[in-house]
């Protein structure tokens, strides 16, 4: 076992280390550190994807093994550190003493005859599978004898990210997408380094989790009777006349949660309140300011009522949570907290006597109470809670962590005060807005984010000092789904944003001009691999004067 190290590092030393700016690779996000060497390494049937005998990294090494038979149709053998070697080998090897490349860094060194990917943890293992996976896809094929063959640069990567937090949201709520296309988006946040998948699951339109103890929340609350048709901001309304809905049942829910761990990936569940909580009004109207009755929303927007601050209202919030908290392993749970208008809440004789009773000067404060007293339940659980950026008004809850969607200001004033926020500015990071000219795209909630805007985007803002820069945990890239109705267009527009947005949290050193030449080697991938994209994803609309932008 030894020489066989002791002869990577013979063949690793003697790399050159050429301008790591090359033709041949096109891995995004970039690698901090990548030299290529002028030799060639090949991949065949004849490969055998050997781990160090630690159990934890036979899952990886199936993992590998699966994704080259399934995407590139190789077999390869598997081998653990007890069975006779071969000198063709991928060896997944974790370090005995840790070196700084963290808990996601990884080394994959790929010589003439063999592939070492070395990391920490199994973490760093899996990113650096990824890393091999891309170049492997994207490798030159080539056929001799009737045997196909991979040809692969030898390189020597040293990797890991600059943020943390390395997101991406789904709001399965406006439309809902199929268990097998919640997977299929899982495995492209893997493909591109993310770690955390934040699952929009409760809104206006619909309740997409099934609550045992809470049935009507399933049989009322996730279905609308009809759909918008059209651009919600455009009247007369018109609908389709055609029912929608549906929800994920706790097992599903589970199945999903497993794939997302077994690919690095935490799922951060939002049950939104006070406010996007029609659906659930709709199902127990005595949940409301008004006692209803209520419907489902069937159009788009911000709707007046939202739960009332009554005793009911909390008992039910934390029974859904206790079952919340059952199904997701997740340090936090997101508590929604944006565009709770107050109107209810003025007019409302508990609303206003919870605000006597608790000293709070106004409706913002009551709101503040709302998320705090949520806080508290979820910290007994040893959760914490994350919310959008309206949860600093009236006060934020202590140990809460912001995500800044109304541009920056809010993930700023939560890192001066010492909390943590992930930045998700509407003006970078909401892959709902068109990316190329509107006139010729899918409808659109409006907006204009092209691909080189969100490449563009720093999470840490100028202003901020580098101390409390430290509490900017990093980005995520929003998918509100109104106008998204099938997973074909979801694909659409994330693709290709957000592999800029990949680089964003995960490279240090960001160059727009390569950035563009590999993108156009991952639309071949896009292809291989069945996900839709948009191939156009260049500012198209500069020049044009008659563009019709919301
Ligand atoms: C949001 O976009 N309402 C967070
Ligand atoms: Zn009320």
């Amino acid at each position: 076992m030894r020489n066989i190290f002791l002869l990577f590092i013979i063949i690793f030393t003697t790399l050159s280390c050429s301008k790591h700016k090359t033709n041949d690779i096109a891995i995004i996000p970039e690698p901090q550190n990548l030299s290529i060497g002028r030799s060639t390494f090949t991949l065949d049937d004849d490969m055998t994807i050997f781990w160090d005998g630690n159990d934890l990294l036979k899952p990886q090494a199936l993992y590998l093994s699966d994704l080259i038979d399934k995407s590139l149709d190789f077999e390869v053998k598997l081998a653990d550190g007890d069975e006779k070697l071969t000198s063709r080998m991928i060896i997944l090897q974790l370090n005995k003493i840790a070196d700084a490349r963290g808990d996601e860094g990884y080394t994959l060194d790929i010589g003439r005859k063999s592939v070492l990917i070395t990391a920490n943890t199994t973490k760093g293992i899996f990113y650096g599978i990824q890393t091999l996976y891309q170049m492997l896809i994207s490798g030159t094929i080539v056929m001799e004898n009737g045997r196909r063959f991979i040809i692969l640069p030898i390189v020597s990567i040293e990797d890991m990210p600059r943020f943390k937090y390395r997101g991406m949201h789904l709001d399965v709520c406006r439309h809902m997408f199929p268990v097998e296309f919640i997977k299929k988006y899982i495995d492209l946040l893997a493909f591109y380094k993310f770690n955390t998948f934040h699952w929009h699951l409760t809104e206006d339109q619909g309740w997409r989790i099934e609550i045992k103890k809470y049935p009507k929340l399933n049989e009322i609350g996730s279905w609308r009777k009809e759909t918008l048709v059209g651009h919600g901001g455009k009247t007369p309304f018109t609908y389709d006349g055609v029912p929608y809905g549906g929800y994920y049942t706790q097992n599903e829910v589970k199945e999903i949660v497993a794939y997302a761990q077994e690919r690095m990936i935490t799922v951060i569940p939002e049950i939104e309140m006070p406010g996007h909580s029609l659906a659930a009004l709709a199902s127990y109207p005595e949940l409301g300011c008004t006692g209803g009755p209520y419907e489902v929303a069937t159009k788009w927007g911000v709707f007046e009522d939202i739960y009332c601050t009554k005793e009911e209202t909390f008992d039910f919030l934390e029974n859904v949570l206790v079952e919340i908290i059952e199904l997701f392993p997740s340090e936090y749970i997101h508590i929604g907290g944006d565009e709770a208008p107050k109107t209810r809440w003025i007019e409302c004789v508990t609303c206003q006597n919870t605000i006597n009773r608790e000293g709070l000067k106004d409706e913002k404060e009551l709101q503040s109470y709302f998320i705090q007293r949520m806080e508290k339940f979820l910290n007994k659980y040893d959760k914490n809670i994350i919310g959008w950026d309206e949860i600093l008004e009236g006060g934020l809850a202590p140990n809460a962590t912001v995500m800044s969607w109304r541009g920056t200001e809010g993930g700023i004033e939560a890192a001066k005060m010492n909390h943590d926020a992930v930045m998700t500015p509407g003006s970078h990071c909401y892959f709902d807005h068109y990316q190329a000219n509107p006139k010729s795209e899918p409808l659109a909630i409006g907006g204009y984010t092209t691909l080189e805007k969100v490449y563009s985007y720093d999470p840490i803002p100028l202003d901020l000092s580098e101390i409390d820069s430290e509490h900017i945990l990093g980005a995520q890239g929003n998918v509100w789904t109104e106008y998204m109705i099938s997973p074909e267009h979801v694909e659409y527009m994330i693709l290709p944003r957000m592999a800029a947005l990949s680089e964003v949290v995960w490279t240090g050193n960001k160059d727009w001009i390569y950035f563009q030449k590999r993108i156009t080697d991952h639309f071949k991938i896009y292809e291989i691999l069945g996900y839709n994209y948009c191939n156009h994803p260049y500012d198209s609309i500069a020049s044009d004067k008659n563009n019709n932008i919301e």
